[in-house]
């Protein structure tokens, strides 16, 4: 039986998209900054957005970040977030100006090289203007000190994301797709990776867990910083902080040695007790169908019942609300570290690579544990009929924001991957699930990326399956 809720997201809701007015204020001030000729470098502004088909003012071009060192101090009594982010990038052209992704929060200072930059700010754009023009392929620092209460980001699909304030001063800090910049100014795009060191302080009797490994604990006072390290390149939307009277679970590590450090509410920890021991087993499962695990470390936060809706693949350690937490979401979570974690996707548009692959991989595991077939779960999903959800556009295309977590990018991104899997036998297939992540792991992949992989390692190409079930519109003839 199916256990995973029919929607990770929160049903759509009346979507509250970016202001018009925030839209209109940053492109009159992308309008008017003008280039500037200091030190005989004749730069010009980065542009904001990295034109993702989906996400147009995500991202920015001009540089490439490679390390993200945050600083966070939190306190729950106020709500307030202390934050200093120490971005280290290289231009990848002459620059007067650059902007980063940040909404919300009060900038206090920043600069660029240890010169102070001037700020300035726009709907989710913050524009820092450094004191000297950059040079393309130079590389440089920006500081950027903030504090204030963060947002909780509504998406076009109704879920929440963001900085998620919890009974008892507990947080979960989420970002698929946009929510990171509510907590950290970054380059918010999948299609810049980079490394963290995240560190949070939080008073006594909260606990503080993030992506990578726990580097230190250093009490001072009433209150503890827990300093995170992230050694392997990761998306801002992987990006994760959750805080709370967590109990830590890490004197298990997987069979081939990767070390689990998992995170359990205390209200959850007797129903999360069964799941969670499972938790090695699955990975080296998973280890053997998708080769070597990706990164140094894994586990989980199980997160108090209800508090995000969703489960979300941050890196190293999902997030999962207790409401969620079962053997087929912790098998479709750990597979996003592959699927999306280490393989990022290109665009927002490729989405179902991640999906896609991370719901077959609950359908492979469910065949090969006694359970429904892969071949019987797609005959389930393709008796559906033509008015179903799940035909309502191809997985490749999702035609808005609201659309990247919608059923066709999972089921229907599953079902792709199922026919790819027939159309080549299994031997090439299983072949295939292994190579993928390993030629493209830490990096990023668009579909056509993907498709050109597959066609090279199948010795033809699969033409029926990416015209009709990857980018055909509506329910395909035969199955
Ligand atoms: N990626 C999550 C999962 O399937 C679900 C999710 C949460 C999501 N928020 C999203 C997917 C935003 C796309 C966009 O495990
Ligand atoms: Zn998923």
């Amino acid at each position: 039986m199916d256990k995973r809720p029919e929607r990770r997201t929160a049903p759509k809701g009346p979507g509250a998209r970016r202001s018009r007015r925030g839209r209109l204020a940053a492109a009159l001030l992308a309008a008017l900054t003008v280039t500037s000729c200091a030190g005989g470098v004749s730069g010009t502004p980065g542009a904001f957005g990295t034109r993702d088909p989906l996400f147009p003012r995500l991202g920015n071009d001009g540089y490439d970040v490679e390390h993200y060192s945050l600083d966070l101090d939190y306190d729950p009594a106020s709500g307030i977030l202390t934050g200093g982010a120490t971005i280290v990038a290289r231009a990848t052209k002459d620059l007067s100006a650059f902007d980063l992704d940040f909404a919300g929060m009060r900038v206090r200072d920043a600069t660029v090289d240890d010169e102070p930059a001037a700020v300035s700010r726009a709907g989710d754009e913050l524009t820092l203007r450094p004191h000297e023009d950059l040079t393309r392929g130079e590389t440089f620092t920006a500081r950027v000190r903030y504090s204030g209460r963060p947002r909780t980001i509504t998406d076009a699909d109704g879920s929440k994301e963001g900085w998620l304030t919890q009974p008892g001063g507990g947080v979960l800090a989420l970002g698929e797709p946009t929510g990171s910049m509510a907590w950290f100014p970054s380059n918010n795009h999948p299609s810049d990776k980079a490394t963290y060191d995240i560190k949070v302080t939080v008073p006594d009797g909260l606990r503080a867990v993030s992506n990578g490994e726990l580097a230190s604990t250093v009490h001072n006072g009433a209150r503890t910083a827990f300093s995170w390290k992230v050694k392997e390149p990761m998306a801002s939307y992987l990006a994760m902080v959750a805080i709370g009277p967590y109990e830590i679970d890490d004197k298990k590590t997987t069979k081939s040695g990767i070390p689990v450090y998992a995170a359990v509410d205390p209200a959850a920890k007797d129903r999360a007790s069964g799941v969670l021991a499972q938790l090695p087993d699955i990975l080296t499962w998973e280890e053997e169908r998708f080769g070597p695990y990706p990164f140094s470390s894994t586990g989980v936060v199980v997160a108090p019942a209800k508090s995000a809706g969703y489960a979300l693949e941050t890196q190293n350690r999902p997030v999962m609300p207790l409401d969620q937490f079962d053997v087929s979401t912790l098998v479709h979570e750990l597979a996003h570290q592959w699927f999306g974690d280490s393989v990022t996707p290109a665009t927002w548009r490729d989405m179902w690579l991640n999906e896609g692959f991370a719901q077959y991989s609950e359908w492979l595991w469910s065949e090969q544990h006694g359970g429904p077939s892969a071949r019987e779960r797609f005959a389930t999903e393709y008796a559906k009929d033509d008015g179903d959800e799940i035909w309502a556009y191809p997985p490749a295309s999702p035609p808005t924001a609201a659309d990247v977590s919608g059923r066709p990018v999972y089921v229907r991104g599953a079902m792709v991957v199922h026919k790819i899997r027939e159309a080549v036998g299994d031997e090439k297939f299983f072949a295939l699930l292994k190579d993928w992540p390993r030629v493209r792991r830490h990096a990023n992949a668009s579909t056509k990326d993907f498709i050109h992989f597959v066609d090279e390692e199948a010795g033809k190409r699969l033409t029926e399956v990416w015209k009709t079930w990857l980018y055909g519109d509506g329910k395909p003839d035969a199955a």
